[in-house]
């Protein structure tokens, strides 16, 4: 589903470095992508996204190239992905149900406001769908990121740092919404530095470290010191 074939990223007249990255998510996989700040995690997410390109190598999503320059379904691929970023890219003067609704109408959707309410509801959150953004504590926010990532039967989910600056009541909130997003099968990528998250969930985990992955493990724990 997610391939990375020898991946390489340089930002900065080589201040930072991704070398030889390779991995594969298969499809209903869900994989934690952890690592020292700065070591490249989001990076890897945005070129799941094709809104940055690797220096060299390859990078399929359901076996298209993407990180090619002539690939041309950008819109296409994105429709596919769901994003939960830190900065959320909510539209702060449209409401809450606006905001869902306006991300699924470039879906083509049959029905984007039914749709929105029930993605709503599964996050708890459909008694604030007339709310505005800033009306929202910022754990209702990142339900509404959620909401927005699984509304429209989007395939893969991308989340980077979905529980950071939340307590942890909320956070262990948010973690069930993934668990139950994992159970309809989407396939989930999540950076994050919560330690407690991942040593709970025991999935997969790639560790990002010095340009590389130095562990691409299954024992599900987070230990930022293996060598
Ligand atoms: N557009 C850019 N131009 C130049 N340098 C960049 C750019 N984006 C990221 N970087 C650098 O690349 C490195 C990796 O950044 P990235 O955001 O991928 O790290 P991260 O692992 O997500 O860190 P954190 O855990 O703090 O979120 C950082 O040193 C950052 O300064
Ligand atoms: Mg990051």
């Amino acid at each position: 589903m997610i391939k990375f074939e020898h991946v390489s990223l340089s930002f900065g007249a080589g201040n930072f470095q991704l070398e030889d990255i390779n991995f594969e998510v298969e499809r209903g996989e869900f994989i934690f992508l952890i690592g020292p700040s700065g070591a490249g995690k989001t990076s890897i997410l945005k070129m799941i996204l094709r809104e940055i390109y690797p220096k060299s190598g390859s990078v399929y999503v359901d076996d298209q190239l993407i990180s090619s320059r002539k690939f041309k379904e950008v819109e296409k691929l994105r429709q596919k992905i769901g994003t939960i970023f830190q900065d959320f890219k909510i539209i702060y003067d449209r409401s809450v149900i606006e905001n869902l609704v306006l991300s699924l109408e470039i879906l083509n959707q049959k029905n984007p406001k039914e749709e929105a309410l029930s993605s709503l509801k599964k996050v708890g959150l459909e008694h604030k769908a007339n709310f505005f953004p800033l009306q929202l504590s910022a754990g209702e926010l990142q339900r509404l990121a959620i909401a927005r990532a699984m509304a429209g039967g989007r395939e893969i989910i991308l989340a980077d740092e979905p529980t950071g600056n939340l307590d942890p009541v909320t956070s262990w909130e948010i973690v069930r919404l993934f668990r139950q997003i994992h159970d309809q099968k989407k396939t989930i990528v999540f950076a994050t530095h919560n330690s407690e998250i991942v040593n709970t969930l025991k999935k997969r985990v790639l560790l990002v470290k010095k340009g590389k992955i130095i562990k691409d493990s299954r024992d599900g724990s987070y230990k930022l010191d293996n060598k």
